[in-house]
């Protein structure tokens, strides 16, 4: 069998820290289930590479990654010492674009032993998928500056949304909706103050939704949307937005469920012309980052989804078990401070692992 090769990115920070563990839980369940992934790593994307050699990445960067199948990346980001937005659209912003990772998919999910925020929520109340779209929209790099440093001082950046562009990650969201029990589908719009972007973005969902009519379809505005989220989170399924409202509703709906720390992403290109990235939603944390306190089990359950993506379901379902498994004990040696342990990377890391080593033992007899 042809290896799956795997181009490991761990970027700046907490994401150095917590890619070890990803790539351990993900070498334990490959040897149970005997799937050939084969890891390389890579230095750049990060901030210390920018210091080096004075670019995030090496000119031939899409070359390097395009043979691979799968990017498994940490996070990248060292505000204080590359501006952000030097650092992002310098690798992370580039790989989903250039690779067409159209899809931004994360789950939001309450999972036993974690602790809500949200007064009387249990396990199984909280369960949805934020489908984000993530090549085009807010983030666009059309606009500028004019009258610098005069008080007409004037910066302009336009929002771009493509008939292509939307109606695939729509067509995506409403697929999802229609594969799920509930088969619901929630749209996340500001067509009362965005008075040209959203109001498309709204045309096409109901245009969208005559190919799905066993799909239930509803639409929120944006401010609303997120006293939801807060308020009646058991009411989502799937949830479909732009760019920017998917950014912030997944950190948004994680919270709400205990921790950013616990949430994956996987930003796909469904054509598999290019490879997809799976990582962390979280960032590179300096506040805590090279203390070893970062929780990795958004790093972990994103090669989870890595799995999943490549059809290897059994092995999938015992990852997300044994993550199931750690959390729901949450012993506070193990787990890590963001969810009340005084545990750390390595404790719960390796706790992971050893879960999945020992329900692969079962699973795979
Ligand atoms: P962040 O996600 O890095 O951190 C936000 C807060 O959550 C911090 O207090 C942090 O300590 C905590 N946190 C995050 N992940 C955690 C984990 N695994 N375990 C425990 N606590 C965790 O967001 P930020 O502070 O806005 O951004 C920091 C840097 O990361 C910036 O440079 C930003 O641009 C970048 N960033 C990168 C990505 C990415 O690479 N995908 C995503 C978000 C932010
Ligand atoms: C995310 C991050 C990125 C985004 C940043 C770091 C550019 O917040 O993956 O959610 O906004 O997409
Ligand atoms: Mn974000």
């Amino acid at each position: 069998r042809a290896p799956l090769k795997i181009a490991v990115v761990p970027g700046d920070g907490i994401g150095v820290e917590v890619m070890p563990y990803g790539v351990q839980c993900l070498k334990t369940v490959a040897s149970i289930f005997d799937i050939p992934l084969q890891f390389e790593s890579f230095d750049f994307a990060s901030c210390d590479y920018y210091q080096k050699h004075g670019a995030m990445m090496p000119d031939d960067w899409k070359k390097t990654l395009l043979p691979f199948d799968a990017i498994y990346f940490g996070a990248v980001g060292m505000p204080d010492i590359v501006p952000d937005d030097v650092s992002l659209w310098g690798s992370l912003l580039k790989f989903r674009r250039e690779f067409d990772q159209y899809i931004n998919l994360r789950p939001c999910r309450l999972m036993p032993g974690v602790r809500c925020p949200l007064a009387g929520r249990k396990p199984g109340d909280i369960d949805f998928w934020i489908v984000r779209e993530n090549t085009e929209g807010e983030y666009s790099s059309i606009g500028g500056k004019i009258f610098e440093g005069t008080d007409r001082e004037t910066v302009i950046q336009e929002t771009v949304m493509t008939r292509v562009g939307v109606d695939r990650v729509l067509r995506y969201a409403f697929e999802l909706a229609q594969s799920r029990p509930r088969k619901r589908l929630t749209s996340a719009t500001k067509s009362n103050g965005i008075s040209i972007t959203m109001p498309y973005w709204d045309t096409r969902v109901v245009e969208m939704a005559k190919n799905y009519p066993d799909v239930a379809l509803d639409k929120y505005h944006i401010d609303i949307l997120t006293a939801h989220f807060v308020q009646k989170p058991n009411m989502f399924d799937v949830i479909v937005g732009s760019n920017l409202f998917g950014d912030i509703l997944s950190d948004l709906g994680p919270a709400c469920t205990g921790t950013i720390g616990i949430a994956p992403s996987g930003n796909i290109n469904p054509d598999g012309k290019f490879p997809s990235l799976f990582e962390p939603v979280h960032g590179s944390a300096p506040d805590i980052a090279g203390k070893g306190l970062a929780n990795p089990v958004g790093m972990i359950w994103a090669g989870q989804m890595m799995l999943e993506h490549f059809g290897y379901k059994d092995a999938a379902a015992v990852m997300l078990k044994a993550i199931e498994n750690v959390l729901a004990r949450s012993e506070p040696d193990v787990v890590t401070r963001d969810m009340g342990g005084n545990g750390t990377t390595k404790s719960f890391g390796e706790a992971v692992a050893g879960e999945i080593a020992s329900l692969g033992k079962g699973a795979s007899n």
